[in-house]
């Protein structure tokens, strides 16, 4: 059975739903009176994305989060399940940014090429288009005249995250987008999407296998384990009371500590609300448990 993309939303807070989505890959007959199998990837995986919001997703390597944001963006032809999507031009920013950018190109050309493609600008509004996007994404204006390969890694992402907000998309899905850089750099990357996300009014897909880096971003959390959300919810309420024991293990393995169930009493639950927004409980968590 073939699943659906649709434009249809259930909700009207919603920008993506996935129900019930089922991959699988065909296996090569590896000998020749082998059957011909398939080894199914992703299993019945259910979730939401609001507008506006930041919803992490991690797993280890193999457990299918780049076949799940591949089904998304349209990219993967069979799947089961639906994909309703409200974005209109959903854009994706890549682990590899050297692959993903045309060698062949200046930096200018290729932050204009969406706009050639897709909008009726003349010559001169895409060109004050693409430096305030440099800008916005903080490059200097004279990168626009570079290739790919003269600038760092952390150059190149900023580049693919400003190529793929070159028409103004709703909803970005950033699979792995820092785990090729090192770790000064992914900071600032991760300070820079969180920026953008914000003043653009964004919603993301944010994937890692790093339980710290997606805390850094996600207002909610998905943890995938071998083609299944295994546990969701709101990150403080993930990272601080997990349920699932892959959940516990994912935290431990990344150094991270949690509080074990106990009842609550009133007392307790005043105390920690008490004067703090989330995003500055955030912050200060973040700080607690980042290297
Ligand atoms: N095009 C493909 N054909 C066959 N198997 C694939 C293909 N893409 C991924 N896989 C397999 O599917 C599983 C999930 O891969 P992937 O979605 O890339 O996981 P992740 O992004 O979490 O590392 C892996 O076992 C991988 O080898
Ligand atoms: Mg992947």
């Amino acid at each position: 059975m073939q699943g659906g993309h649709s434009q249809r939303c259930l909700s009207q807070d919603h920008i993506l739903e996935v129900e019930d989505l089922c991959v699988s890959y065909e296996r090569q007959k590896s000998r020749l009176f082998e059957k011909e199998d398939s080894m199914q990837v992703l299993h019945g995986v259910s979730f939401y994305i609001r507008k506006g919001e930041v919803l992490g997703l991690v797993g280890e390597s193999g457990c299918g989060k780049s076949t799940l944001s591949r089904t998304i963006l349209g990219l993967q032809p069979r799947y089961e399940g639906s994909v309703r999507c409200a974005a209109v031009r959903p854009q994706m920013v890549f682990q590899d940014p050297a692959s993903s950018l045309n060698p062949a190109k200046r930096v200018g050309w290729i932050l204009e090429e969406p706009l050639r493609l897709n909008t009726g600008l003349s010559a001169e509004e895409r060109r004050q288009k693409v430096l305030s996007m440099l800008e916005r994404v903080g490059l200097e204006e004279k990168i626009a005249d570079r290739f790919p390969r003269q600038l760092s890694g952390g150059q190149r992402q900023r580049v693919c995250i400003a190529e793929s907000l070159m028409l103004e998309p709703s909803l970005l899905i950033a699979d792995e987008p820092v785990s090729a850089l090192d770790v000064t750099v992914q900071a600032q990357i991760i300070a820079l999407l969180s920026r953008l996300q914000k003043e653009m009014g964004l919603a993301v897909l944010f994937i890692s296998h790093d339980m710290r880096v997606v805390y850094q971003l996600s207002q909610r959390v998905m943890i995938m384990k071998e083609g299944r959300i295994v546990e969701s919810g709101d990150a403080d309420e993930v990272y601080f009371h997990p349920r699932h024991p892959y959940t516990k293990e994912l935290l431990e393995a990344a150094g991270i500590e949690w509080e074990e169930e106990k009842a609550e009493t009133d007392e307790e639950t005043d105390g920690t609300a008490e004067g703090k927004g989330t995003d500055e409980r955030r912050q200060a968590d973040a700080s607690e448990i980042l290297p």
